[in-house]
């Protein structure tokens, strides 16, 4: 079992007023590749996601739908679930913000603020964003061609709350001095470092303090101190990251102690403010310290905008995962896409990158080390009788890979760890050209020099299998099986594991059909729009 300590981190709780899309999966598939990666990496990993619940925005889905709320996110549970099986997500917990074990969280959490001397009651006048579930200034508002105020983030118009209702109110403003001595003592709480400088100047314009709650409905958690009232929607969600880890649950206890403070929050970069601003001052105030990093990565765009259900330009991840399968699917996303940048997205550049990455580079020198290895070997992987009889440049890329996988994979900068990978196959396809195991087959003379080349051809692929897993994790599985390797996902200490030279040989491999299948643009059936 894992000895090196423990990995925690969340995605987002995900709103379930619509069933997931490539936005929220974007997010979901970077936070697996770091559960899968740590996992082999020698970490205990808890990776949390989960349902946001709660809000007007989910009761009023609901009403539409002529379901109750409750029945509503019941009925939306299997959307996600069965989504992210689909990507071979491995969570941890799966927060659901209407459980019990989450109320228990944050009634725990909200009196103990209460009891601090934190909260108090007032009005709230101003407007709010229903489906931003946002309060806004009125400075902060745009017009539209109406005359009427809209969401200055989805264009919505806003709602104007100034009907006399009592919240409690969470100091927030008192925390602007600790939160920006906080930025400047943790340099990594947000990352990348343009949505740093975002919110240190955010917080140096001042904060207003925070309505927490709501008594005009009651679909959310009531607050133990005036049941009347249930907590704002994100006073709520963010609460899940706790509940994730075992906060204040009799059945996991020392979990939390033992997991929090977090290594990572991967989120939007539209959510940072939420989870850089309000989230490290409740834990302040609370008396914990924040996660080490926020990570606030960039939109999918199509056309230049932001894909998004609402504005029906988002693609669903089973069109995705029909077209390219999972792997690929993942792949592109992770690598392509410079995490933390905005990314545009484009049939064509997806179906280049398949074909000369996976399909050329990766799938290609599979096929033809382990159809070589069938005809000159009986499908036996070969013993080297002598090393030096071939260079082995091969070696020396394998024996550099870990330092530089593991920094990138460290800084969730996945388009250099997939680089560094890339570059070990890359080479092995060289080594192909330049060594010719095809002639020496021929020349019963090289017959040390035919061995030692395959060899390292094949512990090449193996050692590019284990790399590749974070990130396409059923064809590693399936290269590491074809090379008569046990289970790829059992490893637990990577470095150890692609150490040079541990292919066995007499090994049985088998040749089996290619791992990725070239793909022709002209034949997809669906566009990006
Ligand atoms: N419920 C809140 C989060 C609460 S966390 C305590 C929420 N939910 S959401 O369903 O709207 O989640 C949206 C997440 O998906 C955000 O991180 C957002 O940035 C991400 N994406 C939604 N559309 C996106 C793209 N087009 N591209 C990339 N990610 C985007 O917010």
């Amino acid at each position: 079992m894992a000895s090196k300590g423990k990995y925690s981190f969340t995605t987002p709780i995900y709103y379930v007023n619509a069933a997931p899309h490539l936005g929220t999966a974007y997010t979901t598939i970077a936070a697996d590749t770091v559960a899968r990666y740590q996992r082999m990496n020698g970490y205990d990993v808890a990776f949390v996601t989960g349902m946001d619940e709660h809000g007007q925005k989910v009761a009023d889905t609901a009403a539409a739908h002529g379901m109750t709320p409750q029945e509503w996110c019941d009925s939306m549970e299997p959307a996600f679930r069965d989504t992210w099986d689909l990507l071979n997500i491995t969570y941890t917990d799966f927060v659901r913000t209407s459980s019990d074990r989450q109320a228990r969280t944050v009634q725990k959490f909200w009196q103990d603020l209460y009891d601090k001397g934190y909260l108090y009651k007032g009005s709230y006048e101003g407007w709010y964003c229903v489906h931003e579930e946002t309060f806004y200034a009125e400075s902060d508002l745009e017009k539209n061609d109406d005359g009427e105020f809209v969401c200055p983030d989805c264009k919505r118009p806003v709602q104007l709350m100034a009907n006399g209702e009592e919240n409690w109110f969470f100091k927030l403003s008192e925390f602007q001095q600790p939160l920006l001595d906080f930025y400047e003592s943790h340099p990594d709480f947000i990352r990348p470092v343009t949505r740093r400088n975002e919110i240190v100047t955010f917080v140096e314009g001042g904060l207003k303090d925070l309505s927490i709650s709501r008594s005009t409905f009651d679909w959310g958690i009531p607050l133990t101190f005036d049941e009347g009232h249930v907590a704002y929607v994100w006073a709520d969600a963010l609460l899940a990251y706790f509940t994730g880890i075992g906060y204040a649950d009799p059945d996991r206890e020392g979990e939390f102690d033992a997991r929090w403070p977090m290594q990572y929050h991967f989120v939007g970069k539209d959510i940072t403010r939420f989870h850089c601003v309000i989230w490290p001052a409740m834990l302040l105030a609370a008396g914990y310290e924040p996660a080490h990093t926020v990570f606030g990565h960039g939109f999918l765009l199509t056309k230049g905008e932001k894909m998004s259900k609402s504005k029906g330009n988002a693609l669903s991840p089973q069109d995705m995962v029909r077209v390219f399968g999972v792997d690929a699917y993942r792949y592109y996303f992770m690598s392509d896409v410079q995490f933390g940048h905005d990314g545009s997205i484009s049939m064509e550049r997806m179906v280049q990158v398949y074909n000369n990455e996976l399909a050329n580079t990766w799938g290609n020198l599979v096929s033809r080390v382990l159809n070589m290895t069938n005809k000159y070997y009986d499908g036996k992987v070969p013993a080297v009788a002598d090393e030096a009889a071939a260079p082995n440049p091969l070696r020396d890329i394998a024996a550099g890979l870990y330092a530089k996988f593991d920094a990138c994979m460290a800084e969730v900068d996945f388009t250099g760890a997939v680089a560094a990978v890339q570059e070990l196959a890359q080479a092995a396809n060289l080594y192909i050209e330049e060594q010719a195991p095809f002639r020496l087959a021929k020349d019963p003379d090289a017959a040390d020099q035919l061995a030692a080349v395959m060899y390292n051809l094949l512990e090449t692929i193996r050692i590019c299998a284990l790399y590749f897993a974070p990130l396409a994790p059923n064809t590693s599985a399936e290269a590491f099986r074809r090379l008569g390797l046990g289970d790829i996902t059992a490893i637990d200490d990577i470095e150890a594991a692609t150490a040079w030279g541990q292919l066995p040989a007499d090994n049985q491999i088998e040749v089996g059909d290619p791992l990725f299948p070239r793909l022709d643009v002209d034949a997809i059936d669906f566009d990006v729009e």
